[in-house]
């Protein structure tokens, strides 16, 4: 039995341009939107926990469900014992976006509803690890520096506590404000990368917490989640303003990829990008962080001029976390703790109207051969 060959017309190299399937969740056609909602709009008038609530329930909370989901997302940050006992076993080198990624699969080793993929169950394990995952990475980031985990404050939202435990002293109302407008930036995008694959996980009839293990897999390369963690290593190889053009060109002149700019879908330019910008030059309140912002940019005007080329949400957001003077390895685990949202309430949709993705490929191999005895190859 042979399956009919796949015709090469229907082929689009990284599936650009290719419908993959149909979400409710959100959509970038017209600026995005989550659930019919602009970010722009989310991002003036939310917080970061109601867009949560937004993605996962589909409609934002009245005062009272904001706070009963809040009640259930603070529950959570108790986090098992074997899980916290996790963090002093990882190397202190080790990475924290790895780390996240084997807590995550530690924690569904003791979740109630691991194995139930209703919509209920999957809506429990996604409020659960909303809860879990700012603390799985304040954890390991203190204990990887010899200091003891602050414990979790359930009446802070979601960046306060996350700054909090991180730091253990409390943040300003402006930084909260700033982290939390980029964690609603952050939160979904359609079919990226790492929401797709976490739909391909789920189609097989998976669970949710190995598609979101697959995702935060999906996420760390530098292509997607990854590039926010590259941003200050661009602006500071640039020099500083005086240099910041000739090294730009120099390095286009090289064929250099300079992260934090270009996406597969917006070619006229990130939306989020420019909201996020203003929190990012608010934020650079030293004259050493405004020489960065300067040579920023430069950057951005070259790349413009050079190759028309604007920058995407990871451009800001890497300047924003610098200048609250966060560590740069926790840039990229700082996305997967918002965007768990997002993936989460596409694993619900993909489970609820499931069909398997299964697509074909246009096969480049050898033609038939026949197997010859071991003695006669070679
Ligand atoms: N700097 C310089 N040249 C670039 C860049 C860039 N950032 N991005 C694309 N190009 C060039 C690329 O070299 C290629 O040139 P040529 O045709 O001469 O070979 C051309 O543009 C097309 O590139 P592509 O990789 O085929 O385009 P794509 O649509 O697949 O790329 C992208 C999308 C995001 C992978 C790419 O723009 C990139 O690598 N950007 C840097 C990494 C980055 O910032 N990623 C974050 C993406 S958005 C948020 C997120 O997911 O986290």
């Amino acid at each position: 039995m042979s399956a009919d060959a796949p015709s090469p017309a229907n082929y689009s190299p990284g599936l650009e341009g290719v419908v993959a399937g149909e979400t409710a969740v959100s959509t970038v056609e017209d600026g995005l939107k989550y659930r019919g909602y602009s970010v722009g709009e989310l991002c003036e008038k939310a917080t970061f926990d109601e867009v949560a609530h937004l993605l996962l329930h589909g409609d934002l909370p009245t005062a009272k469900e904001l706070s009963a989901f809040q009640a259930r997302v603070t529950t959570a940050r108790r986090i098992p014992e074997p899980v916290k006992q996790l963090y002093p076993n990882v190397p202190k080198w080790a990475y924290p976006l790895d780390a996240l990624r084997t807590a995550v699969s530690m924690v569904s080793l003791f979740d109630p509803d691991a194995a139930d993929n209703t919509h209920e169950a999957n809506v429990r394990k996604a409020e659960r690890l909303l809860g879990q995952m700012p603390v799985m990475v304040a954890d390991q980031y203190r204990i990887s520096k010899g200091l003891q985990p602050v414990m979790a404050r359930p009446e802070l939202g979601h960046s306060a506590n996350f700054l909090y435990m991180l730091r253990g002293t409390e943040p300003t109302p402006e930084e909260v404000r700033a982290l939390d407008v980029s964690l609603i930036l952050y939160a979904e995008h359609e079919f990226n990368a790492s929401t797709f694959t976490a739909r391909v996980i789920v189609s097989t009839q998976s669970d949710l917490h190995s598609a979101i293990v697959g995702a935060i897999g999906a996420l760390k390369g530098p292509l997607h989640g990854g590039a926010n963690e590259k941003v200050m290593d661009v602006v500071r190889a640039a020099g500083g303003p005086d240099a910041a053009e000739k090294w730009t060109l120099d390095a286009l002149a090289r064929k250099e990829r300079i992260m934090g700019f270009g996406h597969r879908v917006y070619k006229a330019g990130d939306v989020r990008a420019g909201i996020l910008k203003g929190y990012a030059r608010a934020a650079a309140i030293t004259p050493d962080l405004q020489k960065w912002e300067t040579t920023a940019d430069i950057i951005e005007r070259v790349m413009g001029e050079q190759k028309k080329m604007y920058p995407n949400l990871d451009w800001p957001a890497g300047r924003l976390y610098h200048a609250m003077d966060l560590e740069i390895p926790l840039y990229t685990p700082m996305f997967a703790m918002s965007r768990i949202a997002g993936w989460a309430a596409h694993v619900i949709e993909q489970t609820d109207h499931n069909r398997l993705i299964r697509p074909r490929s246009i096969y480049t191999g050898e033609p038939t051969r026949s197997v010859k005895p071991i003695g006669e190859r070679g």
